[in-house]
């Protein structure tokens, strides 16, 4: 089982290059089961995630050719099932169910099970969908869903902001017949990318980046080209990595109008962050003091940058509450910080950090993707050394980790254990 190896103290200097965002990817590859046509993406990222999605695009019948970061995907629907041992691995699978609903009429995907950081229910997903007037009957661990003829357009208000619910309806919605008109949808910078994917696919959406998107469905959708979105989160993250080395980093392709509270609370907390033609330069030229972080939908900030900033906060000046508020279990992250010399009081949905001189490098476990990459983050800033097991979260999320970090001076190797 790979583990990375990390010994720390060093400030990063150099280049780091952007790939484009997981969570646009993903979405946006079940978005090539909306047509027959070829749909082209191009800056996909390399992960794990994505060749799990592609495979469960070829268990539906969808031809997937992979030219290095550009994806095609075409072909018709042959197969309506998500079966079980690919949705396991990865919950965006569900992402599948609107687009093969829309498409075929048909739909038996698996229940995508709980993960470590909650039990991540998709009774949203599902309520929209039968407001679009599918039938869903679940049984032995599927979601059977069927409509006779087309989806029909309906007005869905989430009671609360979900990225996924949005995202399955938005495509769902596209086929449908009639207008359909999502309120209280997430705003994230993925699902705008997504939007404007679909719409150059001949689909017609209104509000693109807003709360609330007005989708006149079409009869078919054709083929497109385009461009993921850089990810933010991966922007984030080395960001985060450049602040706790004290080091200076060029965040290449990086934008900063998507990392708007995060930019803020890290500004906040006295890192510099400046914009480039090429990119972000992020530094940190004297100490960093605590600031508080509360994590909200977007524009608020990112639940998937809170394990990161609160390894940055364990070692700044002060104190800093940090609240999370999207998912019931998302700090698993604080006793393997805590066994490296941190301070953290979690209490409910809240975690009190109080900031340490330094900490010290240890073995630790990763549980989930945001949780293993803030060990990274930690053993980078920690005296001697520290061994991040199960890495295999990371490489769901992260391309090339350890080969990015090294070009910026981190003494950092993966050891295929
Ligand atoms: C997406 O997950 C992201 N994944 C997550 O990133 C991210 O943390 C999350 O959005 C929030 O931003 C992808 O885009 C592939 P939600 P998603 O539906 O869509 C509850 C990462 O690290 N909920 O916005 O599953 C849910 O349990 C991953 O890259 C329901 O109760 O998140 C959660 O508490 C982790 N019922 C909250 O809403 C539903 O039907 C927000 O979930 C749907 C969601």
């Amino acid at each position: 089982m790979d583990r990375i190896r990390i010994r720390g103290g060093r400030p990063l200097s150099g280049d780091i290059p952007i790939g484009g965002a997981k969570n646009a990817a993903l979405p946006l590859m079940a978005a090539g089961l909306l047509t027959e046509d070829r749909l082209e993406l191009s800056n996909v990222p390399a992960l794990a995630d994505i060749e799990t999605m592609a495979a469960l695009l070829s268990q539906h019948g969808i031809a997937v050719e992979a030219d290095g970061r550009v994806l095609r995907l075409g072909g018709r629907i042959t197969d309506t099932e998500a079966p079980y041992d690919i949705v396991r691995k990865m919950r965006a699978s569900v992402l599948v169910l609107g687009p093969v609903l829309a498409r075929v009429g048909e739909a038996r995907v698996s229940l995508p099970g709980g993960c470590a950081i909650g039990t991540r229910p998709v009774d949203l997903h599902l309520k929209g969908l039968e407001q679009m007037g599918a039938e869903i009957r679940l049984d032995a661990g599927y979601i059977n869903a069927s409509v006779r003829g087309r989806l029909r357009g309906a007005t869905i208000v989430f009671p609360f902001v979900s990225v996924g619910a949005t995202e399955n309806l938005l495509m769902a919605a596209c086929l449908a017949d009639g207008r359909t008109v999502l309120a209280n949808a997430a705003r994230e910078p993925e699902i705008a990318d997504l939007a404007l994917c679909l719409r150059a696919m001949g689909a017609q959406i209104e509000g693109i980046g807003t709360d609330r998107l007005t989708i006149e469905g079409v009869d078919r959708l054709h083929g497109a080209r385009h461009a993921i979105v850089p990810d933010r989160i991966e922007t984030g993250t080395y960001a985060c990595a450049a602040a706790i080395t004290g080091g200076s980093v060029r965040l290449l392709g990086a934008r900063l109008e998507h990392l708007g509270a995060v930019a803020r609370t890290l500004r906040e907390a006295g890192v510099e962050i400046t914009e480039e033609p090429a990119g972000l330069l992020v530094r940190r030229l004297n100490g960093l003091h605590g600031v508080d972080a509360m994590t909200e939908p977007y524009p608020g900030f990112p639940t998937d940058m809170q394990a990161q900033f609160m390894v940055l906060m364990s070692v700044a000046e002060g104190a800093a509450m940090i609240t999370e508020t999207i998912f019931e279990n998302r700090f698993m992250h604080v006793p393997e910080l805590n066994r490296m010399g941190a301070r953290i009081n979690v209490h409910g949905a809240s975690a009190i950090v109080r900031g340490v001189p330094a900490l010290s490098g240890a073995p630790v476990m990763a549980t989930d993707l945001r949780a293993s990459v803030s060990l990274v983050l930690a053993g980078l800033a920690a005296r001697g050394e520290t061994v991040v097991n199960r890495v295999y979260h990371l490489d769901r999320g992260y391309e090339a980790v350890e080969r990015k970090l090294a070009a910026c001076g981190a003494d950092v190797e993966r050891d295929p254990g």
